[in-house]
């Protein structure tokens, strides 16, 4: 079935790293996959698309979120990001989803959804958002 939490994480991360080696990233040479997995374990993937107009970069986490949500209304239970180079020594802080993709995250992740991060701790939903802008 679905697996333990350590096996979906497991497969979540080898998700995210798969999509991340489709990275569209030729401006900023920053490849990122993301992969979000659905509560009847569907499993969606994202990368980071650029463009020749910088701001229309589309960043890894929106595309899985919305690739998800365009095949299915089920609840997202879980997601996995991959960011950087594999053998590049990042920081962690540069090991994290920027504030526009945890608005977005925040719409389809309850507060308690783990996000697990290649090279980086664990961290929930509202561990990274926690006070979302709401409109209801
Ligand atoms: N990027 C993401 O895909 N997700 C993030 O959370 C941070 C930034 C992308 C956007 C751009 O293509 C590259 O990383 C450098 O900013």
């Amino acid at each position: 079935m679905l697996g333990d939490s350590k096996q979906i994480e497991e497969k979540l991360i080898e998700a995210a790293r798969l999509a991340k080696e489709n990275s569209y990233s030729p401006y900023s040479n920053f490849p990122v996959g993301a992969a979000v997995i659905l509560e009847d374990g569907q499993i969606f993937k994202g990368t980071n698309i650029e463009n020749a107009s910088y701001g229309l970069t589309c960043c890894a986490e929106r595309v899985a979120l919305f690739s998800a949500r365009t095949e299915s209304s089920l609840k997202i239970t879980g997601m996995a990001l991959s960011l950087g180079h594999k053998d590049a020594k990042l920081p962690k802080k540069s090991l994290v989803p920027c504030g526009a993709c945890r608005q977005v995250m925040s719409e389809f992740l309850d507060p308690a959804t783990p996000i697990y991060i290649d090279g980086n701790r664990s961290f929930t939903m509202a561990d990274l958002l926690p006070h979302p802008f709401k409109l209801d």
